[in-house]
């Protein structure tokens, strides 16, 4: 449809900087269209004078972000009205955007229509590198994106000023700092290799608030890595095939029939994150139905801990760090100081993994001798944490010490649930005498455990319900470094072509991720995981 908006009555809001992946793909009249429709129309009457005229819906067109932006071309007797609706995964529906006009009774012609500018206009370029420091503000990349051109810009009189451009930017050769945030190319100079990517942004500038740039649309073309997703199949995010396979393979089988329509509704609604991931993977990850796919936010917590209080760390005694560098590469699971990977199953009791997993290196490294030891002893005993609601490595090893030492595996066995202690002094197999919190510099980290072992770390898991393999290295706005909530074992490190990365231990079973491992970019503190390293001291 080709209508110019000439406008008569404008009510616009913004949205505020949800984070927008992929552009707008038409979409047919469905029954969620419908819905949407209906919802916008609901809110539109509160604010505009639509008369009693039907709703029609000339237009619509879907965006995947963290969650569904509908943009919707409505009619309503004579006034013609574009609506954005965001749909959260979870939440309510918010009109974010309304712009309504009445074309049949304007008279003034070309007022707010787009005019095409020079790309050297400063208002372009000022607004171009306000996108561009958001973006590396969002990056978890070593390096840092420079604006190399911008290419179709134009402007618009909306409510403030419309920007509309191409910007093509590629990596400097300094790193991604806020010390670094504006440089001029003479300052930091592209890379031989900048590997570009064009962005296509529309930002609007309202002079009269602070900050004056909201970018409202961006679509960038993410040519860093080619992933290849056999989960993905085709164009069609979801259908029914891909549900019936999932519950082959993950031998689901569901109570009745409108308790599988509810798991195919949640399992769709994943898929569109694991699309969102899998455009905006930075390092080698794929990404798919897992055998946590049909599972909501809420299911998917009981996998995790409760937000750890990080703060903890720098109350801990700081551990000496070994001089030499570290090797290139290392693995503990080549000298025996790792148990098999275990599975903790719906309980949120990572955290006594990620301990237990700890000190079975260190004894394997002290004693020689690889014991596997008891989680259940922690969930049932330790009496700061808080069992199968999460807890906190840095106070279990303190526990630990109070009780006198750990069970083995197989004398106080694994059942994932509360109960009653049932510590036997007599079966302790296991000390520590005490603990120490591990540097957050990776490099620090990595030299600390070719020399002593396995760390016990935490991490935001907000990616991991969907990995599958690879080196995972996500942006930072889909796992919050200070968000803090699964305990996990790092292991040893190495580096595939010129990428680095991370040996995490987990302890949901080997049918999950790397043979239950998960791989992670290592040096820009992916999702958190360098922020609470500690380990126990074994004399
Ligand atoms: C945008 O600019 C590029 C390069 O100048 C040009 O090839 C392309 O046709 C332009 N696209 C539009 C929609 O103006
Ligand atoms: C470490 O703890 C064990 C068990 O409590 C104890 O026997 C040992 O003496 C302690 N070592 C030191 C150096 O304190």
């Amino acid at each position: 449809m080709k209508v110019v908006f000439l406008i008569l009555a404008v009510v616009t809001t913004f949205a505020s900087a949800k984070f927008l992946a992929g552009g707008y793909s038409d979409h047919e009249v469905s029954s969620d269209i419908i819905e949407v429709a209906n919802f916008a129309m609901t809110q539109l009457r509160n604010s505009q004078n639509l008369g009693a005229a039907p709703m029609k819906i000339i237009k619509a067109q879907t965006q995947v972000v963290n969650g569904l932006n509908y943009k919707l071309d409505l009619e309503f007797g004579s006034m013609v009205c574009q609506v954005v609706v965001y749909k959260p995964f979870r939440g309510e529906s918010e009109l974010t955007s309304q712009q309504c006009s009445n074309p049949s009774k304007s008279k003034r012609t070309g007022f707010g229509a787009p005019k095409t500018t020079g790309t050297d206009d400063q208002q372009i370029l000022s607004a171009a590198d306000f996108f561009v420091t958001e973006k590396n503000k969002a990056s978890n990349s070593m390096f840092l994106l420079q604006r190399m051109s911008i290419q179709n810009a134009t402007k618009q009189v909306v409510e403030g000023m419309l920007y509309k451009m191409d910007i093509k930017m590629g990596y400097g050769t300094c790193r991604n700092n806020q010390d670094n945030y504006g440089a001029t190319d003479a300052e930091c100079p592209l890379q031989s290799n900048p590997r570009p990517r064009v962005c296509h942004v529309e930002i609007v500038e309202r002079v009269w608030m602070t900050p004056a740039y909201t970018i409202k649309n961006e679509k960038c073309q993410n040519k860093d890595v080619e992933t290849k997703n056999p989960h993905l199949v085709g164009h069609d995010l979801c259908h029914y095939g891909m549900f019936a396979q999932f519950k082959e393979t993950h031998n689901k089988v569901y109570f009745d029939s409108q308790e599988e329509k509810r798991r195919f509704k949640i399992f769709c609604q994943n898929m569109v994150t694991v699309k969102e991931l899998q455009e905006n993977e930075m390092g080698t990850a794929v990404y798919g139905a897992t055998k946590f796919a049909d599972m909501t936010e809420a299911e998917f917590n009981k996998y995790i801990s409760k937000p750890w209080d990080v703060s903890e760390w720098d109350r801990m005694v700081q551990a000496r760090i070994p001089e030499a560098d570290p090797p290139t590469s290392f693995d503990w699971r080549d000298f025996g100081a790792v148990t098999p990977v275990k599975n903790q199953g719906s309980c949120g009791s990572c955290w006594a993994f990620s301990t237990t997993g700890n000190i079975e290196g260190q004894w394997k490294i002290k004693k020689n001798k690889l014991v596997s030891l008891s989680e259940q002893e922690l969930v049932d005993c330790d009496k700061v944490d808080e069992g199968c609601e999460g807890g906190l490595p840095s106070n279990a090893y303190k526990e630990i010490i109070r009780l006198g030492g750990l069970e083995t595996e197989s004398k106080y066995e694994y059942d994932g649930k509360d109960e009653k202690c049932k510590f036997v002094k007599q079966d302790v197999k296991v000390y520590i005498n005490s603990s120490v919190a591990i540097s957050k510099d990776e490099n620090e980290m990595a030299a600390w455990l070719a020399k002593n072992g396995p760390i016990s770390i935490g991490i935001n898991a907000n990616v991991m319900q969907f990995y599958f393999g690879g080196i995972s290295h996500p942006w930072k706005i889909f796992c919050n470094p200070k968000n803090i909530d699964h305990g996990v074992l790092i292991v040893g490190y190495g580096v595939k072509g010129s990428t680095p990365y991370w040996i995490i231990k987990n302890s949901w079973g080997e049918d999950w991720g790397e043979k239950g491992y998960y791989l992670v970019y290592r040096g820009a503190g992916v999702c958190g995981l360098n922020t609470m390293c500690t380990s126990a001291v074994i004399d």
